[in-house]
Formats: structure tokens, C-alpha cells, sequence
């Protein structure tokens, strides 16, 4: 019998693609989006089934993993894609932008799981792949303090559940990939002021990096992230932590050899003067 993925946030970036690739492979697929009304691509694959969900709304999570439990009988692997970006200088943000970037990428992961874990204890089997980012082991990027927060929390998250779910066989993986091309530069939140002209430089030069570096600028797309997703569900890779893209594995480096302030310095180097 074909083993089942379900998927969160499969509208747009590396969820599409992976929802795709895993279907390709003869997957079973829980496809989640919050918008299925827009859906079309989809519907040539059998293999895939659409899920309305929210991550931030609790009833939509409930509703999309129980129907998808239904639909498949048994979901194998879950991966936590749906993410977004809240940047600009910390004092330019509102509460609502720093609620919502904690909302969808550690709450939304968190409802996902808890509607989960009955049907994953229950089976004493299942893995749960939560989609981190270069900017969860590492500051890379300036005036991403809070989507930095929300990748550090993830992987406090995902750390801290070891202990209570490896003994039910349940499995956890982070994936932490460096820049590729996807929606995801597009739906970046930019606090900005009029006001307040401290932040203009560094805004500038960090609004132009995240412009080149998002839409069709961005020349590094997301399949080796889902190949190493692959290997993780298929079971070829049992690493906890996988980190995929030069620019990841070059900070990763980095932070290894040098001291926190060496290390902060090069990076500032780029971006303040
Ligand atoms: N792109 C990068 O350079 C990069 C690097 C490292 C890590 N990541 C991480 O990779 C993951 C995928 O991002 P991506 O680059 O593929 O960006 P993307 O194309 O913008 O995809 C993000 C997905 O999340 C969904 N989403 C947003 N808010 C949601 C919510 N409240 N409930 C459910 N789904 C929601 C979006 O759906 P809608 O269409 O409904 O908004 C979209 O399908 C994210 O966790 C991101 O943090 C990205």
C-alpha cells in the first residue's frame, strides 16, 4: 500500500512542488491550503487530495487532519512547510505583524501536531518533518529578528519534543534550507517608516537583498530541499537535522570556527557600510 504525506501550505514554493514530486513517486498526498477554491494543477494527479487549512485556525486544522485520516487511513509523514516572513527593524513592527509571524510558523506547527499525535501514538509510528531555515540556526539576514525567532522557537520545538515522542516511535526532523526561489520574498511583511530614518540604510540595502532574491531574481530552486525531504520520509536519512544550499551550510561553517562577535561582524560588514 502507498504510504501517505500530508503537507501544509502546498499553494505556492516548496510545498507545491513537493506535494507534486511525492505524488510523481507514487505517494499518497494530503495537499493543505488554505485557498483550494484557486486549486487546478492538482486535480491531474490522483494521487493528491486537497485539505482547506489555516494553520493559525485551530477548527480548520481539526477538520483537515481528521478528513484526511478518512480520506487515506493512515498518514505517515507530516511536514510543516506553510511559513511566512515579518522583517523590519524591530521598533517599525506592530504587535499584530509580531503576533501573526509567531502564529503561523510555531503555533500553526504546533496545531498541526496536537491534532495529530492520537492518530501517530495510536499507530506507535509516524514522522514529522518541520521546515526550519538557515535563519533558525543562525542570524544571516539583518532586520529579520522575528522571523529569526520563529525558526530558533521551531527548533526548540522540535528539539524539545524528542524526548516525549521517540519512545512512541514517533519521529522528528528538522530541515533548515538557505534562499530559493519561491512566493515566499513576495509575501514578505516590510516594516517601514517615514519617521523614523535610523533604519533607512540598512532597510535599503536588506530590501534590495530580499528583492533580488525572491520571484523570478532567484535563480536556486527548491528541489534538492524536497529530495532531502524525500530521503527523510522514504527513510534513506535518519538525520535529525538537515541543512541544504551553499549560503546554509557556509553560515553553518562559519558559526562553527569563529567567535559570535567575528562572525556578527563580517555580516554587519555587508550591510552597514
Ligand atoms: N524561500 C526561502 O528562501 C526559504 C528559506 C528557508 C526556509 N524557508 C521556509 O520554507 C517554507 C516554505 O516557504 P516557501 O519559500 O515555499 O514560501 P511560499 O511560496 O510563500 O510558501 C509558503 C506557503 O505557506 C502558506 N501559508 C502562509 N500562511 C499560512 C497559514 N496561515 N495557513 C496555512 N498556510 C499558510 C502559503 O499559502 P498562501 O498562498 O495561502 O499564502 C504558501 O502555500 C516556509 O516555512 C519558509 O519559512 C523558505
Amino acid at each position: 500500500m502507498a504510504n501517505t504525506i500530508f503537507i501544509t501550505g502546498t499553494s505556492s514554493g516548496l510545498g507545491r512542488l513537493m506535494a507534486i514530486h511525492f505524488a510523481k513517486n507514487g505517494w499518497n498526498v494530503a495537499a493543505t491550503m488554505r485557498t483550494p477554491e484557486k486549486e487546478t494543477e492538482f486535480n491531474a494527479f490522483p494521487q493528491i487530495k486537497i485539505f482547506k487549512l489555516d494553520v493559525t485556525q485551530v477548527d480548520t486544522v481539526t477538520v483537515a487532519v481528521d478528513n484526511a485520516i478518512a480520506a487515506f487511513g493512515t498518514i505517515d509523514v507530516i511536514v510543516n512547510n506553510a511559513g511566512i516572513g515579518m522583517y523590519g527593524a524591530l521598533e517599525l513592527t506592530n504587535d499584530a505583524d509580531i503576533e501573526k509571524q509567531f502564529a503561523v510558523n510555531v503555533k500553526g506547527v504546533i496545531n498541526v501536531i496536537r491534532a495529530f499525535l492520537p492518530h501517530l501514538r495510536a499507530n506507535r509510528a509516524g514522522k514529522i518533518i518541520n521546515i526550519s531555515s538557515l535563519m533558525g540556526i543562525s542570524t544571516a539576514l539583518p532586520l529579520g529578528s522575528l522571523y529569526n525567532m520563529s525558526k530558533f522557537a521551531l527548533e526548540g520545538l522540535t528539539e524539545g519534543l524528542t524526548f516525549e515522542l521517540k519512545p512512541l516511535n514517533i519521529d522528528l526532523h528538522l530541515v533548515e534550507p538557505g534562499g530559493f526561489g519561491s512566493a515566499f520574498g513576495e509575501n514578505i511583511t516590510f516594516s517601514k517608516s517615514e519617521e523614523i530614518k535610523d533604519y533607512d540604510l540598512i532597510t535599503g540595502k536588506v530590501s534590495t537583498v530580499l528583492h533580488a532574491a525572491s520571484g523570478a531574481g532567484m535563480k536556486i530552486t527548491a528541489q534538492p530541499i524536497v529530495d532531502e525531504i524525500y530521503a527523510l520520509a522514504s527513510g534513506k536519512s535518519k538525520a535529525f537535522r538537515t541543512v541544504v544550499g551553499k549560503d546554509a551550510k557556509m553560515v553553518v561553517f562559519l558559526r562553527k570556527i569563529l567567535p559570535i562577535n567575528a562572525f556578527l561582524k563580517i555580516l554587519g560588514k555587508k550591510f552597514l557600510s
